[in-house]
């Protein structure tokens, strides 16, 4: 079997460190805080919430734990479907689920399944605001009177932001503040967003949750990681080979796991050099055609600037004369336009600390391939 799982559930074995994160996770849900988690796409917030859920779920006292995604969703209203969906998949038992549906009241949902993942599909007809007001409280009071502790991830909560119609925000802080057995993780990958959110003073989550940013896992124990996962599986894999490979992904989770997963998969006893080199181009090659696309969403210069970027690496002054001359980028004040819509489309990562911002490629395979050109 490949240890380097592509999913976000990944079995406690085949999950590398996250030993602190866990451990302050846990520690806000025992001190009844409100947590909001915040990294960049892919570091593995996801993963590390479910891994926090499986440590929960191993206590004794098992609190009741709901994982809601809400990253398809556009309005309140799908937003309380997939919720109820979430709690409905928990409760599993045909008699709870009754309990839970007879608790809704009036906004009895239609019930269908999904035909590929064969789970129950939620749909409510919500005609007016007050509706929605009341499924959403309905839901939350349900929780609220359940006879364990109760905690519920919201992932991508950033999205609330984008909802059209209600604002979602100030029903939200409305409903959940009051609540005394319902605990809270809202996860999400726009900074600037969640931030805003929950550190401005006049946004309704304002001081509601403590922020809790995700970093990459550390280079040595991620480095760690990889030679055990080939041992344990009766293989190995030169240090020459971890490091390119921690170097090549830039220890950015998802791609690293992918690598690995691939050099893992072509391996039959000993993986080398060659065989990262052979993994990354064979991937590369697979994306090519997904990064080829992005290149007609974008103009020219847009292009040319993330090309300029991924050739750098990384970039702390994407606005200065020596860079723009390097790679005939135009004027400052053009760069600095092309930089916040990059920025904005989620195409470039700025990444800010106390000796300035520094930028480079969101997605890291797609600047491996761009410094090709
Ligand atoms: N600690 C870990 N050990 C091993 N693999 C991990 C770990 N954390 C995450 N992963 C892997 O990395 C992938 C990306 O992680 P995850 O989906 O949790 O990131 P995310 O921050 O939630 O991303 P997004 O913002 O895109 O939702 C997962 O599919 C999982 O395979
Ligand atoms: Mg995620």
């Amino acid at each position: 079997m490949n240890p380097f799982y592509l999913i976000p559930h990944t079995p406690k074995a085949y999950f590398c460190d996250r030993k602190k994160e866990t451990e302050d996770l846990l520690g806000f849900v025992d001190n009844g805080s409100n947590v909001t988690l915040i990294s960049p796409r892919r570091y593995g917030k996801t993963g590390l919430i479910y891994h926090v859920f499986d440590h929960l779920s191993a206590r004794k006292k098992k609190p009741e734990l709901f994982y809601v995604d809400i990253y398809a969703t556009a309005n309140v209203d799908d937003f309380i479907a997939v919720f109820a969906e979430s709690i409905a998949r928990v409760l599993k038992k045909e008699s709870v689920i009754k309990s839970f549906l007879k608790f809704l009241g009036r906004i009895r949902p239609v019930i269908s399944q999904d035909p590929l993942s064969g789970e129950a599909k939620y749909s409510f007809t919500l005609d007016t605001d007050a509706d929605r007001r009341y499924s959403l409280k309905a839901l939350l009071d349900y929780l609220e009177q359940r006879p364990t502790k109760v905690i519920v991830a919201i992932d991508e909560f950033q999205q609330i932001r984008e909802y059209t119609g209600m604002s979602m925000e100030a029903l939200l802080r409305t409903y959940i503040q009051p609540l005394t057995n319902v605990q809270f993780i809202f996860s999400g990958s726009r900074k600037h967003m969640m931030a805003e959110m929950f550190t401005y003073e006049n946004s309704p989550f304002y001081e509601s949750a403590s922020l809790y940013t995700l970093d990459k896992i550390d280079r040595d124990v991620y480095a760690r990681f990889i030679q055990e996962q080939f041992v344990n599986q009766s293989k190995c894999i030169t240090q020459e080979a971890v490091d390119y490979i921690l170097d090549w992904t830039r220890c950015h989770t998802f791609y690293t796991q992918t690598l690995c997963n691939r050099v893992f998969a072509s391996t039959r006893k000993e993986a080398a050099l060659v065989d990262v080199l052979m993994a990354a181009d064979a991937i590369l090659k697979e994306y090519q055609d997904t990064f080829l696309e992005r290149r007609s969403l974008l103009t020219p210069r847009q292009w040319k600037f993330l090309i300029a970027v991924a050739k750098e690496g990384e970039v702390k002054e994407p606005t200065s004369a020596a860079f723009l001359q390097k790679y005939g980028l135009g004027a400052p004040s053009t760069a600095s336009r092309l930089l916040d819509s990059l920025v904005e489309k989620e195409l470039l990562l700025e990444t800010k600390s106390l000796d300035g911002s520094s930028y480079c490629v969101y997605n890291v395979f797609f600047s491996r391939w761009l410094e090709r050109l």
